[in-house]
């Protein structure tokens, strides 16, 4: 079997080829760069790939998402038709999510970037806030990543609300399912985290009808996709003070260019999409894990659905 491997990082490209190829042996994994008969390639590994790069293998068996989300295959304006996306999940994937959630959740509830502003100002300034069962934290998005974040928030006590698209039972979390519920479930919002993938459905999901559905001071944290989030309508928020804080992981363009307003504003947290980036070495053994099952039998268990778009 031949795999071709592509990130768009070339460093990045070798380091998954070394780790997939001591994974597969007997097999070929090479980077999409050095494929010289392209009609040899059996799977394609790929992190946001080049336009026309998948149309390259015609007897292409699977494509392989070096994540979760697969809205960065689906990109491709030239993607052949019909061929299985892999998505790339696992328990590292929800540990690292629910690890960013907790922290970043419990830094709004706490208010620490006020704390640390009264430090800076040398300001013995006690900041009293409500018990986490007395603040609604609420989840969009009940997957494998916002399950189990909604769970890690109940488990700290908060009043956790979770949005999906079907209806969910999840222990501690009160559920609300489909655009109907909508409004009921962001009704008293203080915290909203998005774990949602980027389908035509959610794109912009995050704009200004959204914020006014919250209680006016709510924080809001994006750690799915950039283009969830209508920009310019979160800085008209914040600066009404109808949003007073924001969390930002993930963005329309990455990196953030440096003279965007996220960077510098001083109620925005700015990371680099690390909410939960896989590794090369546990993701290795999940992506050669699911190659070899698919190879064997034709399918595996992380096949998306591509007509959903998740
Ligand atoms: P998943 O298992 O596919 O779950 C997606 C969830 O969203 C499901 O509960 C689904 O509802 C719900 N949903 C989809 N469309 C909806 C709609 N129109 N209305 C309401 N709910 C809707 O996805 P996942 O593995 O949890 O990952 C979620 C996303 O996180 C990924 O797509 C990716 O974009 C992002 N991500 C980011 C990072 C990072 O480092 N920042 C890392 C990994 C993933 P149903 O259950 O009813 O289908
Ligand atoms: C990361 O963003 C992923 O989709 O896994």
């Amino acid at each position: 079997m031949r795999v071709a491997v592509y990130l768009p990082a070339e460093d990045k490209t070798q380091w998954w080829v070394d780790m997939l190829q001591g994974l597969l042996p007997g097999w070929d994994v090479i980077p999409v760069h050095s494929v010289d008969d392209p009609q040899s390639i059996d799977f394609a590994v790929v992190w946001r790939p080049r336009t026309g790069d998948l149309a390259r293998f015609p007897n292409l068996r699977a494509i392989i998402s070096i994540g979760a989300g697969i809205d960065h295959v689906l990109d491709d304006a030239a993607l052949p038709k019909g061929i299985p996306i892999i998505r790339t999940v696992g328990s590292d994937l929800t540990q690292r999510m629910r690890e960013y959630v907790a922290l970043h959740v419990l830094r709004h509830h706490r208010d620490m970037p006020r704390q640390l502003r009264a430090q800076a100002e040398l300001d013995w300034h006690a900041i009293v806030v409500p018990v986490a069962g007395r603040r609604t934290v609420g989840v969009m998005g009940l997957g494998n990543l916002g399950a189990v974040a909604a769970q890690t928030l109940a488990g700290l006590g908060f009043s956790t609300r979770g949005w999906a698209r079907s209806a969910k039972s999840i222990d501690g979390v009160e559920c609300y399912a489909g655009a109907g519920e909508f409004d009921a479930f962001l009704d008293g919002c203080e915290i909203l985290v998005n774990l949602l993938p980027l389908t035509d459905d959610t794109r912009g999901i995050m704009d200004a009808s959204l914020f006014d559905r919250l209680p006016q001071g709510a924080c809001v944290i994006n750690c799915a996709r950039g283009p969830h989030l209508v920009d310019g309508d979160l800085l008209a928020a914040l600066d009404s003070g109808q949003i007073k804080q924001a969390t930002l992981d993930v963005f329309h363009h990455e990196p953030l260019p440096t003279d965007h307003p996220f960077w510098t504003h001083p109620a925005v947290t700015v990371t680099p999409h690390v909410a939960s980036q896989i590794d090369a070495e546990t993701g290795g053994q999940i992506i050669a894990a699911n190659l070899l099952e698919f190879a064997r039998s034709g399918t595996c268990a992380d096949v998306a659905d591509a007509e959903r778009g998740y």
